[in-house]
């Protein structure tokens, strides 16, 4: 785990700021204003430097979470557990497929009715699923802070906390920055999280993508009402002259209706040693993984190249949400 100067320099947050998220359900990106995205943050680093510094951390001892995945996961499903292992807390899992299921689901019960009976075991529930939505039924459906750790093509807010906290750890501000946006930004989850958070900061945005998977037209409306610079392209060796942060994502084949429309446009873009050459000075490379080809592995000796730092990162900002949203702080 990189010790950066914003985790040794980390300070307990306030009481008051402690207890801002209290019983409050993490469903996506935009429900956060800058004080609650600053208040997981400090948390964050917080409990980073307590790991560092191997400070044994138990306020969610004799508390349990639930992580109720329907869809594939190694980072956010494990760096949840992990955070709940971190903070003396304890860990039930549905980690299925919805083609191949274990749980009474396949018996045909409904995700509001599995997440009234879990709501009952536990103290906060994790929920994955590809269906755009789920988050807000399970949280409907559920008395206990909810988190959405990834629904469909829609938001995965976690994913996007983290990526802040990266760039803040890696580069020391957001602000002025310009972040470049690369690949599947029509159905890819991480990027329509992560712009509500830009935009609390004032990012410059370029999107680079191939046509077919451009950023819906909503998201960029939005942005372009908050008074947001953003610039839209198909050319990454130009994109990436200006670029400070160059976020990467993967053509997701399990999005597309058809093999042939993803064969289409599955290599369209490739970060490889020339791209990185001609980069900015000191550009940032940062990717939610699973990476497929969509960035060369001979890029990852780059000093840049932060994704697998990025993934550390999960833990400590799980570890932030968990206790924030159940009340169980430091
Ligand atoms: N970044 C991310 O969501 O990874 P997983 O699918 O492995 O959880």
């Amino acid at each position: 785990m990189m010790y950066s100067k914003m985790v040794e320099n980390a300070q307990k947050p306030s009481e008051q700021r402690l207890f801002l998220m209290k019983g409050k359900d993490v469903l996506s990106a935009y429900q956060f204003n800058k004080e609650e995205l600053s208040v997981v943050i400090d948390t964050a680093a917080y409990y980073e430097k307590a790991l560092v510094e191997k400070r044994r951390l138990r306020n969610m001892e004799g508390k349990i979470m639930a992580a109720l995945f329907y869809e594939p996961s190694t980072r956010t499903r494990l760096s949840f557990e992990t955070a709940m292992h971190r903070l003396g807390g304890s860990v039930i899992t549905i980690a299925e497929s919805l083609k191949y299921q274990t749980s009474s689901m396949s018996k045909g019960e409904s995700l509001h009715d599995s997440i009234t009976v879990v709501d009952q075991y536990v103290d906060v529930l994790v929920v994955r699923s590809p269906i755009n939505g789920s988050a807000e039924i399970a949280a409907n459906a559920a008395e206990n802070p909810v988190i959405n750790a990834g629904a469909g093509a829609g938001q995965h807010p976690t994913q996007a906390l983290l990526d802040v906290y990266t760039i803040l750890k890696e580069k020391g501000t957001l602000e002025g920055l310009t972040v470049t946006l690369l690949g599947d930004l029509k159905y890819g989850r991480t990027v329509h999280s992560l712009v509500d958070f830009l935009l609390l900061y004032g990012c410059d945005l370029i999107f680079v993508s191939p046509k077919e998977l451009v950023m819906p037209e909503d998201i960029t409306n939005k942005l372009c009402n908050k008074g947001i610079k953003i610039k839209e392209t198909d050319n990454l060796l130009e994109a990436v002259k200006d670029t400070d942060v160059l976020y990467v994502t993967r053509i997701q084949k399990e999005r597309f209706a058809t093999v042939k429309e993803y064969e289409s446009v599955k290599n369209s873009y490739i970060v490889d040693d020339t791209i990185v050459k001609k980069s900015k000075e000191g550009m940032l490379i940062l990717h939610p993984l699973p990476r497929v080809n969509e960035i060369a592995v001979s890029v990852d000796k780059y000093p840049g190249a932060a994704y697998f730092r990025q993934a550390a990162n999960g833990v400590p900002i799980r570890m932030a949400l968990l206790s924030l949203t159940t009340g169980n702080v430091l």
